[in-house]
């Protein structure tokens, strides 16, 4: 069989592959034919009839979208009676469209106001009164104006075949017919911002950016995702210097044409009001406004006394922030320099590469026979990765989940282990033994995965898990990947930020987080990070803050003075607002420049960390060789694997918990949106019903969670497949703070 076709496209030949349908060999071949319902990655429907073409020898106007080509079709797009279709077509869909384009968030952007402009008439023929339809209440992050709906099912088919979750659906019939939510409830989905970008029309929009804008006021600059290590292209929509939207730019090979809400929505937190304008410094209980100069010899100072400052930064910062840091605080005798803020396990540093991998392309990972995710709800942890492992899955790679419960992935998993954080170590060990039927099937594809979730990296025995998934990876020949928290993990890696690696790798002596929280310096710096929440112990960090000399936050939030650990308050851009690279977690580096201008007052992070650097007497790095200096390679020695004993308290009820997906940074939290949502304000503990009925608490609602003599109250989530010796709790929530470390021991009482 031949391998191509050719047709007739209004008169010119074109060549197709068999099968294909004819609107994509159209839009290949440039020739433009009008549409709704179509989009390439979306089933096709076929139901709103905008683009029936002629195709000679057929008794009717075929739609375009649903007709696959065959050798010798001969196909006319602008004859009379393709023309005369595609007219009827608008014009039906015009009798009960409300035209209200002047007060329309989608007016300037709106394929139904483009279309009607070529194929619609003049003036209506229909006098009768329009239908009106009744909005649903979609949540706090798409608004909802059905009336205009002209049902494409677009919004529809995307929640199904690309979210995994039936959220939306085509009811009624006929003139009766309307999209609305099965069950009713606001969207859940961390990608519901999609169907935004996906309807024609302006029946969905962006809530938080409602009214704010008409398109053509907007300014439309690139930008990357900030919240996660997949590196998502995105375009940050400028107002007079404000950012009102945010929307995905199509980049095939990570976020496709997807964007995560975590990305969409978090560029509202830089018009916080809270955010942080001037530099702040304590003095009796309350924050006293101070200018720049000396708010920078106030930090010199500070640098100059200390003899070993120690500097906690957030893996979101860019790679230029990143090196600065270090190299200000290292210039300054710090030994202690570190991104990984949620670890509790620093040992093993020999054996870690030199940055943090995913051990394959995104792109590529529909090639995998097995991918096996250990310790991540992936949905939360990395969205778009999610949805392209998700893909993957359905095109017949085998995803197999271990993790402490059974948490609520989009879809089928090929196998699913729900084991106590105490069984894991022996799990990996089993797995490179050979003694698990999984082994067997690592064993015999041809190329799989293992990725360590953020709860395995901030797993009171991380290094040996680490060495124990190295070990089975060789055994079996399978890549190793490791999926850290933040938008530039890696590139925190690459820039030095851990107490035993400098900039590209190089071996440092240093000490590390917990050996510095044991000793505490008097000096901390703090870069872009809530301590209240961005710590793996909270409580013990905040009692060690409290205790130090002197604690300088560089951030873009004031806190209220008396939850805060610092002396000084320095205010940096953030989200959007930011210029500099991220290094993903393929590895691939990605330049962003600033979207939006910062506020008067506040200035570049990397830029302050320069000048500081200067201040103390220090050379600063020239920027032309700052990225060389990361890139440069070759110093870190080969990995060694680590051996040592395990530190997991034996007995007890134990509690484990990462982020969950609204509570990942300082600027997640402040996005206002994001915050309203469901899944944001839900804060639960799930416990097997055997472990709350042993307490007594087999009929209760709500359980006190009690740690290190702090307790919280929270409802209770009974899950018959966790396991009976651990609780979850999602962390990264200021309502925790006072709880001692994630993976500690915890017991619950009655309220
Ligand atoms: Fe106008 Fe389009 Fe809005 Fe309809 S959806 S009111 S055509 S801008
Ligand atoms: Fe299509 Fe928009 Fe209606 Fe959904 S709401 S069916 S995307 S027009
Ligand atoms: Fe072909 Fe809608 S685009 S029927």
């Amino acid at each position: 069989m031949s391998k191509t076709v050719t047709i007739t496209l209004d008169g010119r030949p074109v060549e197709a592959a068999p099968g294909e349908m004819l609107i994509a060999v159209a839009d290949r071949a440039g020739v433009p034919i009008p549409r709704f319902c179509y989009h390439p990655k979306l089933s096709v429907a076929a139901n709103c009839r905008m683009c029936l073409v002629e195709v000679a020898g057929a008794r009717a106007p075929a739609p375009a979208c649903a007709t696959p080509v065959a050798d010798g079709m001969e196909v006319l797009t602008r004859s009379e009676l393709a023309r005369e279709a595609q007219r009827g077509t608008m014009e039906f869909l015009l009798i009960n469209h409300p035209l209200d384009c002047p007060v329309c968030d989608q007016g300037g952007e709106c394929e139904l106001q483009d279309l009607a402009l070529g194929y619609g008439a003049g003036v209506s023929r229909y006098a009768e009164a329009r239908r009106a339809v009744p909005d649903p209440d979609l949540g706090p992050l798409v608004s909802t104006d059905m009336t205009r709906c002209i049902h494409c099912t677009r919004c529809v088919r995307f929640t199904e075949e690309i979210a995994g979750e039936q959220e939306l659906g085509a009811f009624g019939r006929g003139e009766f017919l309307k999209i609305g939510t099965y069950i009713r409830h606001a969207m859940q989905s961390e990608l519901s911002g999609c169907v935004i970008d996906l309807c024609p029309v302006g029946a969905l929009n962006a809530r938080p950016s409602r009214m704010q804008a008409r398109a053509w006021e907007l300014e439309s600059r690139p930008g990357l995702g900030e919240h996660d290590g997949t590196g998502s292209h995105l375009a940050r929509h400028v107002l007079r210097g404000q950012q009102v939207r945010c929307v995905p730019r199509a980049e095939e090979s990570l976020n496709e044409g997807w964007l995560s809400d975590r990305d969409r929505f978090s560029y509202q937190a830089a018009a916080h009001p809270d955010r942080l304008t001037q530099p702040l410094a304590r003095h009796g209980g309350r924050w006293v406004p101070l200018d720049w100069g000396e708010a920078l010899e106030r930090a010199a100072a500070v640098l100059g006394r200390a003899a070993a400052p120690a500097g906690l930064i957030h893996p979101s910062a860019t790679v230029e922030e990143c090196f600065r840091f270090q190299e200000l605080l290292r210039g300054c005798g710090a030994r202690t320099v570190e991104h990984r803020l949620r670890a509790l396990d620093f040992r093993g540093g020999a054996q870690y590469p030199r940055q943090p991998e995913l051990g394959c392309a995104i792109r590529k990972l529909g090639k995998y026979d097995h991918v096996v995710v250990l310790g991540s709800f992936l949905r939360h942890d990395q969205p778009i990765l999610n949805h392209r492992l998700r893909q993957a899955a359905l095109g017949g790679t085998r995803v197999h989940a271990v993790g402490p419960c059974a948490f609520d992935w989009n879809f089928e998993l090929a196998g699913e282990s729900v084991l106590s954080p105490r069984e894991w170590l022996a799990w990996l060990e089993d797995l490179g033994r050979g003694r698990l039927p999984l082994s067997r099937d690592l064993q015999a594809a041809k190329r799989s995965l293992l990725w360590l979730g953020p709860l395995a990296l901030n797993h009171p025995d991380a290094s040996l898990l680490h060495a124990a998934a190295q070990r089975a990876c060789t055994t079996l020949g399978v890549r190793l990947g490791t999926l850290p928290e933040g938008a530039n993990a890696a590139g925190a890696w690459l820039a030095g930020c851990v107490a035993h690696r400098g900039p590209g790798g190089a071996p440092m002596v240093g000490l590390n987080l917990a050996e510095a929280l044991e000793e505490p310096p008097e000096a901390w710096v703090l870069y872009g990070l809530d301590p209240d929440c961005d710590a793996a112990d909270p409580a013990y960090l905040g009692r060690v803050l409290e205790r130090a000399g002197d604690v300088i936050g560089l951030q873009a939030f004031v806190p209220p003075p008396d939850r805060s650990p610092c002396s000084l308050l320095l205010p940096i851009a953030t989200v959007g607002e930011r210029g500099g690279h991220f290094v993903n977690l393929e590895g691939r580096w990605q330049r962003m420049a600033p979207a939006a201008p910062r506020p008067d007052g506040v200035r570049d992070g990397a830029a302050v960390l320069a000048e500081s650097a200067r201040m103390a007497g220090l050379a600063p790095t020239p920027d032309a060789a700052l990225l060389e200096r990361c890139r440069k390679s070759g110093e870190a020695s080969a990995p060694v694997p680590f051996a040592g004993h395990s530190r997991l308290p034996p007995d007890g009820l134990l509690r484990v918990g990462a982020p969950s997906l609204y509570q990942q940074d300082a600027v997640v939290r402040r996005a206002h949106a994001l915050q309203q949502t469901e899944l944001a304000r839900r804060l639960a503990l799930r416990a097997h019903p055997a472990t709350l009925g042993a307490r007594g608490l087999a009929e209760a609602a709500e359980a006190r969670l009690v740690q290190d003599g702090a307790g919280v109250v929270l409802p209770l989530q009974p899950d018959p497949r966790m396991p009976t010796d651990c609780v979850y709790v999602p962390t990264g929530d200021a309502r925790l703070a006072a709880l001692g470390p994630a993976f500690g021991v915890v017991e619950l009482d009655h309220v």
